[in-house]
């Protein structure tokens, strides 16, 4: 029986890369920047299986250029908001995710940037660098205390849990949390409360996101929510862009609404150079890199690549995104 023809969107680590070039007719996307899309529908052509990552739009048309006999998408993220699921499904395309190995080094960089954002960091290294920093100042560079404050989670699902975990357990944060679902562990661990965003908004010095970008949630960090957050608070987003409008946030924490922002993502990604949020002394922006770490790239590799070979052979994925209910 031939291999299967899979396309590769990108390099992965070899702890899942090696095992799909070995069981599968794989070709590997080999530059640092996506595939243009016409290459990719091109290269997609005749494939059983596709492996992406965040930054290919998998839609009717790519389905439609790869052909019927696509069965598996595998994507290497846990978000999968660059796949439209439900299409998948009309086709019978099994669609994977790499859930549970970045829970930790996510929320590790959420709480990062919370930090960095709260006590500028980042301006101060700046500030080093550019001989600026003369003698101890006893005025200067004044940021948020954190011990006792309290905390908004925005998404409690296992990274909004490891965060609030961390919050709550180093720095005794008091924890709200905002989401469709009760989260019986935060609410028994550290007496998480469940309010509606509103007051989450209003009463939280630290507001972290970590929800699933849909059409509910797109937009919902916007100038009237930016508005209802404390003057001193800071606003930490590692989940998706488009969750916040980038202009409503440039212009809070412009003019005194927030007091500073971390980001791990923005929109778009990467921000144009002449974006106005780039020029603020009060944001701090990591380059989309909440996952890089070497366990919980390779554990990544590993799922997606199961998820492919799993698919290809019509089972069951190891973290099947629209399994049959
Ligand atoms: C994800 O997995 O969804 C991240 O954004 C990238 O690791």
């Amino acid at each position: 029986m031939p291999h299967p023809k899979v396309f590769v969107t990108r390099r992965i680590p070899a702890a899942g890369l090696d095992r799909v070039q070995a069981a599968c007719q794989a070709e590997v996307w080999p530059e640092q920047l996506p595939p243009p899309r016409d290459v990719l529908l091109n290269k997609i052509h005749g494939c059983d299986g596709v492996l992406t990552l965040l930054t290919e739009k998998v839609d009717a048309e790519l389905m439609d250029a790869a052909g019927p006999q696509l069965k598996v998408i595998s994507n290497y993220a846990v978000g999968f908001n660059n796949i439209d699921v439900m299409e998948a499904s009309r086709r019978g395309i099994r669609v994977g995710n790499t859930p549970g190995v970045l829970t930790e080094a996510t929320a590790d960089l959420a709480f990062a940037l919370l930090i960095a954002a709260a006590r500028h960091v980042v301006t101060g290294h700046r500030y080093v660098l550019d001989g600026q920093w003369k003698t101890w100042e006893p005025l200067g560079h004044i940021g948020q205390d954190l011990c006792g404050k309290t905390l908004g989670i925005v998404g409690m699902g296992r990274i909004g849990y490891a965060m609030a975990k961390k919050c709550f357990g180093g720095w005794e944060m008091r924890v709200l949390y905002h989401d469709h679902y009760a989260n019986e562990a935060a609410e028994r661990d550290f007496g998480a409360l469940r309010v509606d965003f509103d007051t989450l908004l209003r009463e939280s010095d630290f507001v972290s996101v970590h929800a699933d970008l849909n059409a509910t949630t797109q937009g919902m960090f916007n100038a009237a929510a930016f508005k209802k957050m404390k003057p001193t608070a800071v606003f930490v987003n590692s989940a998706r862009g488009p969750l916040h409008v980038q202009a409503d946030l440039c212009a809070a924490l412009k003019n005194g609404d927030l007091f500073a922002a971390g980001l791990d993502v923005t929109d778009p990604e990467p921000p144009r150079l002449d974006d106005p949020l780039l020029q603020l002394p009060n944001v701090v922006i990591a380059p989309h890199i909440a996952s890089a770490t070497v366990s919980s790239r390779n554990g990544m590799a590993e799922i997606c690549a199961d998820n492919l070979l799993l698919g290809l052979e019509g089972k069951p994925l190891r973290s099947w995104v629209n399994a049959p209910s």
